[in-house]
């Protein structure tokens, strides 16, 4: 029975129809009622407060070994409505060592990232708002040979950083749009023989990469690896008139440098969707970003919505239920544990404690 499982929902605005779920099988003990998010105390005080046997959180909520140290020890779930779990970074050895699982959203965003990544692009080679404006200012007097020109998509060059899920789908979509592809990736296993088979590509080194692309977009997770990957240097390495695109995190590029390297030349656009100190917006960004895109403005921002799509938004609750749900029921193999965990899980490093008859 898991009716009487506590648990609590921390995400903010989280989907009715997903509440109503949970509803019908653990006993909901608090539901986060604001539209922003709570504080590590308000967590942690929730936590013990209520005795809860999980929660359910969501990118913005950082989860610190102060909020697991306040649960009791029937909790074996935090369940995030994200793909990214460097929010949950901190905890993973406490969780590890206690037998609490850690699990995340992977796959049901892939397609809505990729979406905003192509669309980002698109606005920088094809920028169709100057030609609106055009329209507007009732400039347009019929055809012209030379009329406000733009690079295009097709033959250019694109450089896929990460070819996990998502740097696999943004790699099939601008297949269709005849680019030509290279990517790169630390881990040689990635990507699997299948979608090495589908779309043709070349992998490189980063700096051959950096080198040959027009348009240069980052699909990697935050870790100490990727954190500052994209730097004065490889920026240095890009050609001026190229473009950086980051729908991953923001921590991936140095902002100072991507200032810096926008202002002088060093390459040619940005197009961001998440940024190092988020929610706070680099003021080199936003001043570079003013002008309209394609005549003058060299940055486009967005306010973190690579998962936007209304379809994707409510399939990452969805599954943040389903693996809650699931740890609850003590249906282990049927979570999806971040990476670490289930390593942990497949090495026998991690076991979920298990409570009453679960
Ligand atoms: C994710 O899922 O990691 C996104 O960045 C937040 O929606």
């Amino acid at each position: 029975m898991t009716k009487s499982a506590k648990i609590g929902v921390i995400a903010p605005e989280f989907p009715k129809m997903c509440l109503k779920t949970l509803s019908q099988n653990c006993e909901v003990a608090f539901v986060h009622p604001e539209k922003t998010k709570m504080s590590e105390s308000e967590i942690a005080n929730v936590v013990r407060e209520k005795g809860l046997r999980g929660i359910i959180v969501s990118y913005a909520d950082k989860i610190t070994p102060r909020i697991i140290e306040a649960a009791s020890d029937d909790f074996q779930i935090v369940s995030t409505n994200s793909v990214g779990y460097d929010h949950l970074r901190g905890v993973i050895p406490d969780a590890t060592r206690e037998g609490i699982a850690l699990t995340h959203a992977p796959g049901v965003l892939t397609n809505s990232v990729a979406e905003l990544t192509m669309t980002m692009m698109g606005i920088f080679l094809r920028p169709m708002m100057v030609g609106h404006q055009y329209m507007l200012e009732g400039k347009f007097e019929g055809w012209r040979q030379n009329l406000l020109l733009s690079p295009g998509f097709e033959g250019t060059v694109l450089g896929i950083v990460g070819m996990g899920r998502i740097g696999a789908q943004v790699a099939r979509l601008a297949q269709a749009y005849d680019m030509e592809i290279l990517y790169n990736d630390i881990n040689p296993k990635k990507p699997d023989a299948f979608v090495t088979r589908m779309i043709s590509m070349e992998r490189l080194s980063l700096r051959e990469l950096l080198k040959r692309s027009d348009v240069v977009t980052l699909h990697v997770d935050l870790n100490e690896t990727s954190r500052g990957l994209i730097g004065m240097k490889e920026l240095g390495q890009m050609k001026e008139t190229a473009g950086l695109i980051n729908t991953s995190r923001g921590p991936v590029v140095k902002e100072d440098d991507l200032v810096k390297a926008l202002e002088t030349g060093v390459i040619g656009w940005a197009a961001l969707d998440v940024y190092e100190k988020e929610p706070a917006v680099h003021p080199g960004l936003l001043e570079l970003g003013k002008g309209i895109v394609g005549a003058g403005g060299s940055v486009l921002l967005q306010p973190h919505l690579g998962s936007g799509a209304r379809r994707a938004r409510l399939a990452m609750a969805d599954q943040a239920v389903e693996n809650l749900l699931h740890a609850v029921k003590g249906e282990i193999d049927s979570m999806q544990l971040v990476p670490e965990l289930d390593l942990a899980l497949k090495t026998g490093q991690f076991e979920m404690r298990r409570i009453g008859n679960s």
